[in-house]
């Protein structure tokens, strides 16, 4: 044990239990008698676990950080001595938590420290919002329960608001299917140490897994996930690979969610097995609740049923006004029903939404009203326009993606050309493929006005190891000579932003369906300050 937490346990020690039951007492004269309070005030003394022991570490899950600021971030992790069991193997108690914040890697020097509480309501899940720290700086930190550390995580505060930017390093990844693969992809994000890392979703796969032919068969065979318990096994199994958790320790991640945090490719309260919608909230519920026990993010975006505020903006110094955005919640049900067709006329009515009226005008209010070097639009799928057919004689598009919603993507192609917002860069991901492309006014005139670019990173491991672009790839490009790049590899994209660049790097995997798989560049592109095109780096 470091003489830190020694230090600490010291502290706390005459403070845990008196200061727990003093918060409870206080809490409870809002809503009880004084006599009410005689008969039951020890009642929450005893709920406490007050001297918790472990036969093994129970930060079996790693730790994380996530949503950083100028002067701080969210820390995570969870009080699991056997994840994969109901309840994790803890106590129906809840426990207090130490934490502390350091500048230095060995935890020495510390510079936060308190004690927080893990409730059994949350699967014991802790979530620090840390302040008061340096801007544009790295920290480290750790947790300490009953005499047991957690392993030590970097994160780092974003630069002052507004101030001058030299180079910000942002890591994008997501679709992250365990049964289909290694999750070396993240060995390679934990070693790029970045400023932070975007996680576009599909954190997890609710479907039945357990296929024989998995490269992860060993994890058994599981059902669908519907109920709280369901989801909360699936992160778990998830959070237990140690090239996750390393990547976790490695940096600040702000996170999304996507379809399979909840149900494939559902919509507002629709969802393709049919379920009522009153029914379907339920699952919605369950599903956020698992995803806000298992991420990195702030109290803000604790569920609030089957609702959950994810779409939120970070803005790093004058150079990105970052606006992470939520296209699942707030959908009508999909055109057509779903899925990818040909000729839906559907996907052209002007009620189709992908961020829902309010979330529209918040996005488009920050337009006129932050004024960055960069907007960059974090979002799930993919806006460009993507016919899938190879054939050039007909379309295939996915009611899925921003195709579905073509009315949505005008209104903000409109709102980006009204408020005269430029160097706009929108990072997507969904379809388990690298892509760059340029965002056309329209999207059949290679003459009309470019009004964004977006990099779409490919999935960490869904769809197995994946091949570089074929014919049928090629032929798809020539329809659509606003696609830049195209690659079918597994991986991650890294982004070094400069005030004249933005560039990108698509990191590919060789193997994700074998563990050691060999990471490389497989394209570097970049965009010019005032541009709107694509460039080879
Ligand atoms: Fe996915």
């Amino acid at each position: 044990m470091s003489d830190r937490f020694a230090a600490c346990r010291d502290v706390f020690a005459h403070l845990n239990v008196d200061r727990f039951a003093t918060v409870s007492r206080r809490t409870l004269l809002r809503g009880l008698s004084a006599s009410a309070l005689t008969t039951t005030g020890s009642f929450f003394t005893r709920s406490l676990w007050g001297a918790p022991a472990f036969l093994a570490n129970p930060f079996t899950l790693g730790v994380a950080s996530g949503d950083p600021t100028p002067e701080g971030f969210v820390l995570w992790t969870k009080v699991a001595p056997n994840p994969l069991e109901r309840g994790g193997g803890m106590p129906a108690r809840p426990v207090e938590v130490k934490w502390a914040v350091s500048t230095r890697d060995n935890m020495q020097q510390v510079v936060r420290e308190g004690t927080t509480v893990a409730h059994p309501e949350l699967g014991h899940a802790v979530h620090v919002e840390v302040d008061q720290l340096e801007p544009e700086r790295d920290y480290f930190y750790q947790f300490e329960i009953g005499g047991e550390r957690s392993p030590v995580g970097r994160s780092r505060t974003l630069p002052p608001l507004g101030a001058p930017v030299r180079q910000v390093r942002i890591g994008q990844v997501g679709c992250q299917s365990y049964e289909d693969g290694f999750f070396t992809a993240y060995r390679g994000v934990a070693d790029e140490q970045f400023d932070f890392v975007f996680h576009y979703g599909d954190y997890i796969y609710e479907s039945r897994m357990g296929r024989s032919s998995s490269p992860r068969a060993a994890a058994g065979e599981v059902g669908e996930a519907f109920t709280l318990d369901d989801y909360r096994y699936r992160y778990s199994l998830y959070q237990l690979d140690p090239d996750l958790q390393a990547a976790h320790a490695s940096a600040p991640f702000v996170v999304s969610f996507d379809d399979h945090e909840v149900s494939n490719d559902w919509a507002g309260f629709w969802n393709e097995a049919g379920a009522l919608a009153e029914v379907f909230a339920l699952r919605r519920a369950a599903a956020f609740q698992a995803w806000y026990e298992h991420m990195p993010v702030r109290k803000a975006q604790l569920p609030h049923g089957p609702d959950v505020q994810m779409y939120r903006r970070l803005v790093v110094g004058d150079l990105i006004a970052m606006n992470v955005l939520d296209t699942r919640q707030f959908r009508l049900p999909p055109a057509c029903g779903g899925d990818y067709k040909r000729n839906c006329a559907e996907a052209f009515e002007t009620r189709r939404t992908m961020l829902g009226e309010t979330q529209e005008g918040w996005l488009y209010d920050g337009f006129k009203t932050t004024r960055h070097l960069w907007t960059m639009l974090a979002q799930q799928v993919p806006m460009m326009r993507i016919d899938v057919a190879p054939d050039p004689s007909r379309s295939i598009l996915s009611m899925d993606m921003w195709d579905g919603a073509t009315a949505a993507r005008d209104r903000l192609f409109g709102a980006i050309e009204d408020s005269k917002t430029g160097n706009v860069i929108v990072l997507s991901g969904d379809i388990h493929s690298n892509w760059a492309g340029e965002l056309k006014k329209d999207f059949f005139d290679e003459r009309s006005a470019t009004l964004g670019v977006e990099f779409i990173a490919t999935s960490i491991t869904t769809n197995g190891d994946g091949h570089d672009i074929k014919d049928n790839d090629r032929k798809r490009m020539a329809k659509q000579p606003y696609v830049k790049f195209f690659n079918n590899q597994r991986g991650y994209a890294c982004h070094i932003v400069t005030p004249a660049c933005w560039e990108v790097d698509f990191r590919v995997l060789d193997k994700v369906t074998v563990p050691g798989g060999r990471i490389s560049t497989r394209m570097s592109l970049v965009v010019e300050n005032g541009k709107s095109a694509i460039a080879q780096a």
